[in-house]
């Protein structure tokens, strides 16, 4: 019987690093010991429902440039953001955080934004933890990437990617929905 033990708290230790989480909203895997703890991987995927116009707009333009005539008539355009992200592209989609943040239109040539916003998820083990972003998005590109500069809550130490695509836009409601996959190392 002794002679098993040894593989007994091996299986024990084993599958304790190697548990993963895996939901349809994230999917989480071990990476590298530390003598620190474990580094793990969480991919996860959402989309933003964001409203632009209308009684419950999420965005709203708080500056402006003074002559919007002008060639690069939205350089300078500053909004604020409380987005809802959800599991899916439904607005009925179960809610799994809020985007809060600013974007800026920051070229004078091209429709490209400077992104400052703060992932606070709500769902699950995610609840009270956040993901910073801080990144360039080429509105008119298919896929946009921006970096994940850190994190806060399970998200500590954060580094990573998001990548998004426009998953449906009505310019008449002024409501975009955008898809997320975002990849974050993290402690
Ligand atoms: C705004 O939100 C409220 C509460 O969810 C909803 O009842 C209402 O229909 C919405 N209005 C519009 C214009 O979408
Ligand atoms: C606004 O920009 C346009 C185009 O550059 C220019 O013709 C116009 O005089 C400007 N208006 C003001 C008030 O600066
Ligand atoms: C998230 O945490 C807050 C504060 O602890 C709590 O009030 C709320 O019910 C939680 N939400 C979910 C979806 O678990
Ligand atoms: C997210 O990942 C899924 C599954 O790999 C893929 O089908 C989808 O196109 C990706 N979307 C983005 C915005 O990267």
């Amino acid at each position: 019987m002794a002679t098993y033990i040894p593989f007994i708290l091996f299986f024990v230790v084993f599958s304790t690093f190697f548990s993963a989480i895996n939901t349809k909203f994230s999917e989480q895997s071990p990476l590298t010991i530390t003598m620190k703890g474990m580094e793990k991987k969480t991919g996860l995927h959402f989309y933003f429902h964001d409203i632009s116009s209308g009684k419950n707009r999420t965005s709203t333009t708080i500056a402006q440039p003074l002559n919007m005539t002008a060639t690069a008539s939205f350089f300078g355009s500053t909004s604020r953001a409380d987005v809802l992200l959800r599991e899916g592209p439904e607005p009925t989609s179960k809610l799994v955080g809020r985007a809060l943040g600013i974007y800026a239109f920051a070229s004078q040539h091209n429709a490209v934004l400077l992104m400052v916003m703060n992932f606070a998820f709500v769902d699950g083990i995610y609840n009270g933890s956040s993901l910073s972003i801080l990144g360039r998005k080429a509105i008119f590109d298919i896929v946009r990437e921006m970096p994940v500069v850190g994190g806060s809550g399970v998200f500590r130490l954060a580094r990573g990617y998001a990548l998004e695509k426009t998953f449906s836009f009505n310019l008449k409601a002024g409501v975009a929905v955008i898809e997320y996959n975002v990849s974050v190392v993290h402690f």
